[in-house]
């Protein structure tokens, strides 16, 4: 058996000056996670034999993903934007926070500034052959009253399975608005069902997922942030019940609670009294905020958003 390197006191000395440690400027935390993550990967070097030919393979596939702006695709692909989530709903659950509507990951594609309204919107603002979805609910909090001006901000993908900003063929905010509750925390609004998203066949991230042999795809789902004053921001999304990935998502964010009832609605008169001439969806899917407390983990994640 060959020694292990990292055991040695050379490589020790070595990842001591890597994290700064003889040095005493510096954040002493970064100095220890740095520490962890180099002697991790020399670990994984050694174990698995990692050769200098794959180990620059590996980094130049990272700086195309940088280059490809994927970072926010390959990290929920790798389960890490989910994990990141169960921590917040650890350390919550050990503040004693139960209950509320669960959280689920963000994901990469929201973009801030989508029209205000109050009670209602239209998200669809192009043309779409499609499902026409009606959605409504009410805001609440943790003892079932209403949360009259909370804020709904809503985002999801076209019938094609892309979203405005990042697909040059929809119109800016398309399928993005925010909507104020009224004052029985109720909102509604009417769109089209969006299909699932895959990440984009030629990209980086799809070409790791496929040498694991996964593929990159999402089910159907629609996303929201709710925050209100005095409340803890909650970003969550719903998925389309039905869809084929449901419980196959490449990103790890279903979540039983978030999966409503739709249905579906072929009735003649329904669908004129909808001013509609083909059958339409409905969903109703109220969310419970938390009350905003000192001893709670930020609910508020600060992340980069495309503008
Ligand atoms: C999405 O929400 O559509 C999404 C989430 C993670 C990665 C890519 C897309
Ligand atoms: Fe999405």
């Amino acid at each position: 058996m060959r020694e292990k390197l990292l055991h040695t006191a050379q490589v020790k000395a070595l990842i001591n000056k890597v994290a700064g440690f003889e040095m005493p400027e510096g954040n002493p935390r970064l100095k220890k996670i740095i520490e962890r993550v180099v002697t991790d990967l020399m670990r994984t070097i050694e174990d698995f034999d990692v050769s200098p030919t794959e180990f620059w393979a590996a980094a130049s596939y990272l700086e195309k993903v940088g280059q490809s702006h994927e970072m926010g695709l390959l990290v929920p692909g790798l389960g890490i934007e989910h994990f990141l989530d169960l921590r917040l709903d650890q350390e919550e659950r050990e503040a004693g926070l139960t209950g509320g509507t669960p959280r689920t990951i963000e994901g990469p594609l929201y973009i801030e500034g989508a029209p205000l309204s109050k009670g209602e919107a239209r998200l669809d603002q192009d043309p779409e052959t499609g499902e026409v979805l009606f959605m409504d609910g009410q805001v609440k909090d943790s003892h079932g009253n209403p949360v009259p001006g909370a804020i709904v901000d809503v985002w999801h993908a076209n019938t094609a399975g892309w979203y405005s900003h990042f697909d040059p063929s929809q119109t800016p905010f398309n399928l993005r608005r925010r909507i104020e509750t009224d004052a029985d925390g109720k909102y509604k609004f009417r769109s089209m069902l969006p299909k699932g998203y895959g990440v984009p066949p030629d990209g980086p991230t799809n070409e790791l997922l496929a040498a694991i042999g996964r593929h990159g795809k999402r089910p159907a789902h629609v996303h929201f942030f709710v925050s209100a004053p005095g409340y803890r921001k909650l970003t969550t999304q719903i998925n389309i019940d039905g869809d084929e990935y449901l419980h196959d998502d490449f990103a790890f964010a279903t979540r039983d609670e978030l999966i409503p009832a739709i249905t579906h609605h072929t009735d003649t008169a329904e669908i004129h009294a909808r001013g509609l001439n083909e059958p339409f969806a409905t969903i109703t899917f109220d969310f419970t905020l938390h009350k905003e407390a000192a001893d709670l983990p930020a609910a508020v994640v600060e992340r980069a958003h495309a503008a």
